[in-house]
């Protein structure tokens, strides 16, 4: 499956990655590659991408994994890498990992040598599903997460389901809440699917990609339309960041964003209260939200202070029923 964006195309479809070669030769003539990875894809996959990268040149930079390797520091040592290995302008950067690498990578391949054509290749289901579409890349700084970045497109990505795998119980189920995320917000068949399912497949990955890559085309750079995509966190960043990032997972962390995004919707009669039991019968059932659930006032004080959410007031998104957001501006007398 080919799924066109304006710019490049993100190809999906199990065991896609072997036919790399292909994609490389729609993007430049020979180049030398260099591929940014953390330390658990590579032990898991080195491998492979040598023999699927066949007589190219190459070399891996390998990061650790995890949030904190979204810094500047590690930003800063991966350039150096880079430029002690030789990296020119046109050749190419290929990120190979989670939603961390295709962040940190992308934001990498945006600034040195001020951009240097990239490939996406996202290996858990949250990159898959959405870091990897839609061009955003970015650093997290002390006073916030992705405070640093820009708008990047890749010149390809490639989604191969086979990488999930591998991937622990834990990181699906986060990509899964994302899922759920995209079903809410666009697209009923996938939110019925989650009723009943905990594994997904790759028509499910598509129809997912399908409903960020709708948004992403009406609005490229965040004005109206892509606030969609934040159903779910605005609490999801407010507890996140009030338990310093340690406690809940991203997933974990907008599973209860979403559950109280439908519990004031319901209290503004914006939705449809029977949506309620329906999404926390699926978050408890793939672990995502633990009872007794959070408290939305308890969180209200980060909403207030995130400067970053207030323009005229606080943007919020809310749904009627499973395909129909909607954009609130709101107050804190509205709470
Ligand atoms: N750019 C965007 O539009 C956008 C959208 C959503 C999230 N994000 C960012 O994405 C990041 C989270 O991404 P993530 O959830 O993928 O986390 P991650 O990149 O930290 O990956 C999670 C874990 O899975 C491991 N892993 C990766 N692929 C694997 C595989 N195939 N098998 C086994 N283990 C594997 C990693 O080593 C890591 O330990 C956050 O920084 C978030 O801000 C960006």
């Amino acid at each position: 499956m080919f799924i066109k964006m304006p710019e490049y195309e993100i190809w999906v479809k199990e065991g896609i990655f072997s036919e790399i070669q292909q994609m490389i030769k729609t993007v430049k003539h020979n180049p030398s590659i260099f591929i940014v990875t953390d330390e658990n894809v590579y032990a898991l996959y080195e491998d492979l991408v040598k023999k699927s990268l066949g007589s190219y040149k190459f070399e891996f930079v390998v990061i650790k994994p995890g949030e904190l390797s979204k810094s500047i520091d590690i930003y800063i040592s991966v350039v150096k890498s880079l430029i002690d290995k030789k990296i020119k302008r046109d050749d190419l950067i290929i990120s190979f990992g989670g939603g961390v690498v295709g962040d940190l990578c992308g934001f990498v391949a945006a600034t040195l040598y001020r951009g240097i054509d990239y490939i996406q290749v996202p290996t858990t289901l949250l990159s898959q599903v959405d870091s990897s579409i839609g061009s955003k890349v970015a650093i997290d700084i002390e006073e916030g997460k992705n405070l640093i970045g820009s708008f990047y497109p890749p010149k390809g990505v490639i989604i191969d389901p086979l990488f999930l795998n591998t991937l622990p119980e834990d990181e699906y189920a986060n990509g899964l809440a994302e899922v759920l995320k995209a079903g809410l917000i666009g697209n009923k068949k996938l939110f019925h699917h989650l009723l009943t399912e905990n594994k997904i497949g790759e028509a499910e990955i598509i129809e997912a990609i399908l409903v960020k890559r709708d948004i992403v085309l009406i609005d490229p750079y965040d004005h109206k339309e892509r606030m969609f995509l934040n159903f779910g966190h605005t609490f999801g960043h407010a507890i996140e960041k009030a338990h310093q990032y340690r406690t809940y997972k991203h997933g974990e962390a907008i599973s209860y964003g979403m559950l109280i995004a439908i519990e004031l919707g319901i209290k503004w009669q914006k939705t449809d209260p029977t949506l309620y039991d329906e999404v926390k019968r699926i978050l408890l059932r793939l672990n995502l939200v633990k009872e007794p659930l959070l408290a939305y006032k308890d969180y209200l004080n980060y909403i207030w202070s995130d400067k970053k959410n207030l323009q005229d007031g606080l943007r919020f998104v809310v749904i009627s029923k499973p395909g129909h957001p909607e954009l609130l501006t709101l107050n804190e007398g509205d709470f």
